[in-house]
């Protein structure tokens, strides 16, 4: 076992993320299918938008489940040992009061005494996680702390977000002397009070200017970048990678664009290839909201083996109401060693494909409200962590 209390370890790698993982419902719809039965050209999913499959949550993988399902595998009995906080991302949350991190605490069999809690601020909530994280572990340098990711996009059928829904979580054990991304202290934060994209507590879908909300992204992204050049946390020769939050993959294309002319061919064009490789997770998932990010560099990671430790990154966190930071990380020494490609492809590749009806019927499938009884049936049997029913309005995981 590493030795967390190691200074010669903080000096050298200081604090970031040490595993992280991702899952997703084993259920899909196919963009030409469902462009198709909605009358539009297949070119506008592909290109226009730039998603391919968009993942489907049946109704026994919520983002409890979900949650634990990704953090499961990062956890070792010295790392659950470790842990001294768990904090939950997420805009699709399941009670107004309990948060869903309790759930996955005890999904997850983790330690009494540690802090648990969930965190809403739209796609920024998981980015709101890590800050806290950090802190916690700069603070607490011998303790570990899980941050997930964990959201269920949902627009409505046949609204102009319905492509851009999608449904997964993932998880990222944070600490000191990380072995994945050490992330830098420096950072440019900003938020504004807009209403580009929100859900009422008493709708089960999500509200969108949808060209509105691709200009606050857009200018919040520029101003970010502008600050951070002028404070010298950016310089575009020194960055491996820029990876942005992805609702979908030409929200992403577009903010990479608004970096074109302030940097050499050669820098841009380094960009630009290692942002096809962050996005290939993604449009085969879909929008997984706060967790979109952290699918981008997963699929970075595991889809660019030209990448090498030292190589440093930006991340842009993006969340709607509007909330936005862009920070820095350096891949660590061995960071291939965390990675899970092949698993990772495998479970993108053996999801079932629905039909658009049957994406609707899905899409329709409610829980019940009336405190009755509800007995579910398990979808995935590869998943350890599923919704087994309710009772009382009470949720039963397994
Ligand atoms: N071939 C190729 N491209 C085509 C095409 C075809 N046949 N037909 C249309 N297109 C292109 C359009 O030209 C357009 O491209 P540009 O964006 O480059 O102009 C693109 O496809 C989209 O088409 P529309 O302009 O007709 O847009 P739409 O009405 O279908 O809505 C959307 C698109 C606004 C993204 C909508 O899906 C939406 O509201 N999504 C939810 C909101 C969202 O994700 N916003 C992102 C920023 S907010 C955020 O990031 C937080 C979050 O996670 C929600």
């Amino acid at each position: 076992m590493r030795n967390l209390e190691s200074e010669e370890h903080r000096e050298t790698r200081g604090f970031g993320i040490d595993k992280l993982n991702f899952y997703t419902p084993n259920q899909y719809v196919d963009l030409v299918e469902l462009a198709r039965a909605r009358c539009v050209d297949p070119d506008k999913y592909l290109i226009g938008i730039g998603q391919e499959r968009m993942a489907v949550a049946p109704v026994d993988q919520d983002i409890v489940s979900m949650g634990a399902n990704a953090a499961e595998p990062l956890l070792d009995d010295v790392t659950r040992a470790s842990l001294g906080l768990l904090v939950l991302g997420t805009e699709s949350g399941i009670d107004q009061s309990k948060a869903a991190a309790l759930f996955v605490h005890q999904l997850l069999a983790l330690p009494e005494g540690m802090r648990v809690m969930e965190i809403k601020e739209a796609c920024y909530g998981a980015t709101a996680g890590l800050m806290v994280a950090l802190d916690f572990v700069r603070s607490h340098p011998d303790r570990r702390a899980l941050v997930i990711a964990s959201d269920i996009a949902r627009y409505g059928l046949d609204t102009p977000g319905e492509v851009t829904q999608g449904a997964g979580a993932v998880a990222m054990i944070v600490s000191a002397d990380p072995t994945v991304l050490a992330i830098e202290p420096g950072t440019v934060v900003a938020s504004r009070s807009t209403y580009d994209f929100w859900r009422p507590n008493y709708s089960t879908v999500a509200f969108a200017q949808g060209k509105y909300s691709e200009e606050v992204y857009l200018a919040m992204f520029r101003d970010a970048w502008n600050r951070a050049s002028q404070m010298g946390l950016t310089c575009p020769e020194g960055l491996a990678a820029q990876l942005f939050h992805i609702p979908f993959s030409k929200m992403g294309r577009k903010g990479l664009r608004t970096l074109q002319g302030m940097m050499t061919d050669d820098d841009y064009g380094r960009l630009a290839n290692r942002f096809e490789d962050s996005i290939r997770y993604g449009r085969q998932v879909g929008n997984i909201y706060t967790g979109s990010l952290y699918l981008g560099l997963i699929s970075l990671l595991e889809n660019d083996s030209s990448l090498r430790p030292g190589d440093r990154m930006g991340l842009f966190s993006y969340g709607s109401g509007s909330e936005a930071e862009l920070f820095f990380g350096k891949l660590c020494s061995g960071f291939q060693s965390e990675l899970n490609s092949a698993g990772h492809r495998a479970m993108l590749e053996g999801r079932t494909k629905l039909c658009v009806e049957e994406y609707e019927r899905v899409f329709n499938a409610g829980l019940v409200q009336d405190g009755s009884r509800q007995v579910l049936e398990r979808s995935d049997f590869d998943a350890p962590h599923y919704l087994t029913g309710l009772d009382r309005h009470q949720r039963l995981y397994r």
